[in-house]
C-alpha cells in the first residue's frame, strides 16, 4: 500500500501499532486512541512527520470531520478483555459495538473506500468441529464475542445496505512484539516469555494438550492489507492454519530461549476452551497465505522482551 490516507483506530495498541508501523513509510496515518490500554511509547520509534494522533474515544469524538479525505479505516479500537465483558457488559457494548457503528455510519458519509474490522475467533465459542470455517455457527460465550459477532454483522449490513466496503477479520491467538504480558489477563505467549526470562516457572492450567491456532502480529497486518486491498468484502478467519499444544509451545519457547524448564501444572479453568483451529481456505480468496515460520516469529518475539525487560 503506498500513497494512501489510512486510519488506524487502536493504533496506539498491540496490534494497530504494528499497523501503523508497517504504512508508516508510505502512507500517511492517522491513529485515533483513547489510550486506555495502548501506549505512545509503543510508536515511539516510528517517524512521526507522517502520523497524525488523534488522543480520544471513538464513541465521542467527531469522526466525519477526521475521517475527511481517508483511504482505508483499520478499525482496532475495542475493549478486548473477556472478563471485563462478563463484569461489565455495557461498556463493552459501548466500545464495541455503538463505537463500531459510528465508524460505520462515518465511513459511509465520508465515502471511504473500505473498513477493515478486528473481530475474534472468540466469535465461534467452543465446539467440537474443527477447523473452524466462517460457515460455523455463531455461538459466542461473553459479551465481548457477542459485541465481535455484532460488529460483523454491522460491516455486512453497511456493505450490503449501503454499498459501503467492509471486511471483518477473525483474528485467532495472535502474539508477537509489545503485547502485554502484565495485565491480569494477559495472553499466554507473553506470559510464558516474561516468566521465563525472570526463571520463573509459567503455569500451565489443565494437562496442556489444549491447543490454539498461534498467528504472529506481523501476518495479521499481512492479512489487514490484502483486506483492504482486496475486492472482496464479507469475514474471514486468519490464523495460521495450524494447532499447538501448550505444552508443545512451552517446550518450543523453552528452546528458543536456551532453558530447561518444568512447568507448574494447575487446575483446568473454566470457560477455558479446549481447542481452537482455523480454516483460512477462504482466507485465500484475498490472497492470504501466511508467509513465514512460527518458531521464527517466536524467536523475534523473545528477542523483543529481552531488549525491552
Ligand atoms: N490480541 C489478540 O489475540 C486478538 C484476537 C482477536 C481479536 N483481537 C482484536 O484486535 C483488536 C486489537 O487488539 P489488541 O490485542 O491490539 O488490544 P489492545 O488493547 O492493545 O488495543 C486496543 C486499542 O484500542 C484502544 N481503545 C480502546 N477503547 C477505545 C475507545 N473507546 N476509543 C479509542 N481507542 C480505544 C486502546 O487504548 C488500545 O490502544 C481488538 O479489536 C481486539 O478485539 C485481538
Amino acid at each position: 500500500m503506498k500513497n494512501k490516507k489510512v486510519i488506524v483506530t487502536g493504533g496506539l495498541g498491540f496490534i494497530g501499532s504494528h499497523i501503523v508501523e508497517r504504512l508508516n513509510d508510505n502512507n500517511e496515518v492517522l491513529i485515533i486512541d483513547d489510550q486506555s490500554t495502548g501506549k505512545i511509547e509503543n510508536i515511539k520509534h516510528l517517524d512521526f512527520s507522517k502520523i497524525d494522533t488523534t488522543l480520544g474515544d471513538i464513541t465521542k469524538i467527531n469522526l466525519e470531520e477526521i475521517f475527511e479525505g481517508t483511504d482505508y479505516v483499520f478499525h482496532h479500537a475495542a475493549k478486548i478483555s473477556v472478563p471485563e465483558s462478563l463484569e461489565d457488559p455495557l461498556t463493552s457494548n459501548e466500545v464495541n459495538i455503538t463505537g463500531t457503528l459510528k465508524i460505520l455510519e462515518a465511513a459511509k458519509n465520508m465515502d471511504i473506500k473500505k473498513v477493515v474490522l478486528a473481530s475474534s475467533s472468540a466469535v465461534y465459542g467452543d465446539t467440537e468441529s474443527l477447523p473452524l470455517n466462517e460457515e460455523n455457527p455463531l455461538n459466542p460465550l461473553s459479551p465481548y464475542a457477542a459485541t465481535k459477532a455484532a460488529g460483523e454483522l454491522y460491516c455486512n449490513v453497511f456493505s450490503k445496505a449501503y454499498g459501503l466496503p467492509t471486511v471483518a477479520l477473525r483474528y485467532f491467538n495472535v502474539f508477537g512484539p509489545r503485547q502485554d504480558p502484565n495485565s491480569q489477563y494477559a495472553a499466554v505467549i507473553p506470559q510464558f516469555i516474561d516468566k521465563m526470562l525472570k526463571d520463573k516457572r509459567p503455569i500451565i492450567y489443565g494437562d496442556g494438550k489444549q491447543s490454539r491456532d498461534f498467528i504472529s502480529v506481523k501476518q495479521i497486518v499481512d492479512a489487514n492489507i490484502l483486506a483492504a486491498e482486496s475486492k472482496e468484502n464479507g469475514t474471514f478467519n486468519i490464523g495460521l492454519g495450524k494447532s499447538t499444544t501448550i505444552n508443545q509451545l512451552f517446550e518450543i519457547i523453552n528452546d528458543v530461549i536456551g532453558k530447561d524448564m518444568e512447568p507448574i501444572y494447575e487446575k483446568e479453568r473454566p470457560g477455558d476452551i479446549k481447542h481452537s483451529l482455523a480454516d483460512i481456505q477462504k482466507a485465500k480468496s484475498i490472497g492470504f497465505e501466511p508467509k513465514g515460520d512460527f518458531k521464527d516469529y517466536l524467536k523475534e518475539t523473545v528477542e523483543w522482551f529481552i531488549e525491552n525487560s
